[in-house]
């Protein structure tokens, strides 16, 4: 379905026609966003995508950047590629949706994240999971659950590992570590990080551990991170070889869950796609049992597009930030350090 083009909202680029962009031009349709050029060095793929939006297809991503009428980019490119084009993308003076992680360099994220404070646009990082309406929900619950007496965010996955070992050549940069940033860890873990910042800002210190595979992926993560106003979190991301584990029988699980003395709040996912509608329960102290939160089913995609546009007009970014994209990228680095000697690792942001 071609969807109408509005003259009056922000003229959106995206640059990189891949998987992602499958699911974030989904969005895009469903939020009504006037993606109006489509950039693809494989100019098929920008073609394909172009089509339900009638938008005007290129190969070169500066011909994009130089065209004054578009308002925003969405950069949707491999990991390695992120800082250079959003640099290129701020010094064009375009608003900017990034995907995740920010960059694959601590160094280059917080560049960003200056060159974005200091741009006034705005740029919002692709962690989507702020906008999945179960998770959403938690954070609104939180004054209802009381003071938090303790938390846990845990990813179970079977069969995650991608990265190819020392000596093999990766069949795409997805499994390559020099241009992904790293395996489970960074590419679901950075999720969990961003989710959990959503919930209770950046952490102060962590203690906790993680273990590599032979080719360097990380199957089991375990952490304990002190959170602002001495909240802690236990985060998990482990690998299995169960099955059919999740609520709707799959092999794939987030969870998230907060105790407080006046209740808890807990939540699920079973696809980070968001094609399963994930769930969430609220169970207070008044005697009535686990209370289904939510039961309606919204794009976690289209929401987060639907929050850059609208941070666009306020002139804030209203998902996660260039500075949170930075802070996520920073723990990981830092969590790095734990590989097979557990400690305790105090956190020094530079912004
Ligand atoms: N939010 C999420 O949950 C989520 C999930 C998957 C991927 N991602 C992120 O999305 C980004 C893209 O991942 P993907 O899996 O879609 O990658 P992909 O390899 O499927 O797609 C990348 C696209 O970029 C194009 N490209 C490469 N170099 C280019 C250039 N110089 N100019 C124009 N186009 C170019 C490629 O032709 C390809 O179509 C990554 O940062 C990844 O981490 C996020």
């Amino acid at each position: 379905m071609e969807v109408a083009k509005l003259p009056d909202r922000p003229k959106v680029g995206i640059v990189g026609c891949g998987i992602i962009s499958q699911l974030l031009l989904d969005g895009a349709a469903l939020a009504g966003t006037n993606i109006c050029a489509v950039c693809d060095a494989d100019e098929k793929r920008a073609v394909d995508a172009a089509y339900r939006f009638g938008a005007d297809v290129c190969t070169d991503f500066d011909a994009m950047l130089a065209r004054p009428e578009i308002d925003a980019v969405i950069i949707a490119l491999p990991n390695y590629m992120h800082y250079d084009a959003a640099r290129r993308a701020l010094d064009a003076g375009k608003h900017i949706f990034c995907e995740k992680p920010l960059t694959t360099s601590v160094r280059d994220s917080l560049d960003l994240a200056r060159r974005a404070g200091d741009s006034g646009k705005v740029f919002q990082v692709g962690y989507m999971k702020r906008f999945n309406p179960a998770f959403a929900a938690g954070v609104r619950s939180l004054q209802d659950i009381g003071p938090v007496t303790g938390a846990l965010f845990r990813l179970t996955v079977n069969g995650d590992p991608i990265l190819e070992g020392p000596g093999i050549e990766a069949q795409s940069w997805h499994s390559d570590i020099r241009k992904s940033g790293g395996g489970f860890l960074v590419h679901s873990g950075s999720h969990l990080l961003d989710l959990m910042m959503f919930y209770f800002g950046a952490p102060e210190s962590v203690y906790g551990s993680l273990s590599r595979d032979v080719n360097g992926n990380e199957y089991a993560n375990n952490y304990l991170f002190k959170m602002p106003g001495g909240v802690f979190v236990t985060l998990q991301m482990c690998i299995t070889r169960a099955q059919g584990f999740s609520y709707a029988g799959g092999i794939w699980e987030e969870k998230v869950e907060i105790n407080g003395l006046n209740g808890r709040f807990f939540a699920e996912d079973a696809d980070w796609k968001g094609l399963i509608p994930s769930r969430a329960f609220l169970h207070l102290s008044d005697g009535d049992g686990p209370k289904a939160l939510f039961t309606y089913w919204e794009s976690q995609w289209a929401e987060e597009l639907k929050a850059f546009e609208e941070g666009m007009s306020r002139g804030k970014c209203l998902g996660s930030s260039a500075v949170d994209g930075y802070r996520v990228d920073y723990i990981l680095d830092q969590l790095k350090k734990l590989e097979d000697s557990p400690g305790l690792i105090e956190f020094n942001y530079e912004l």
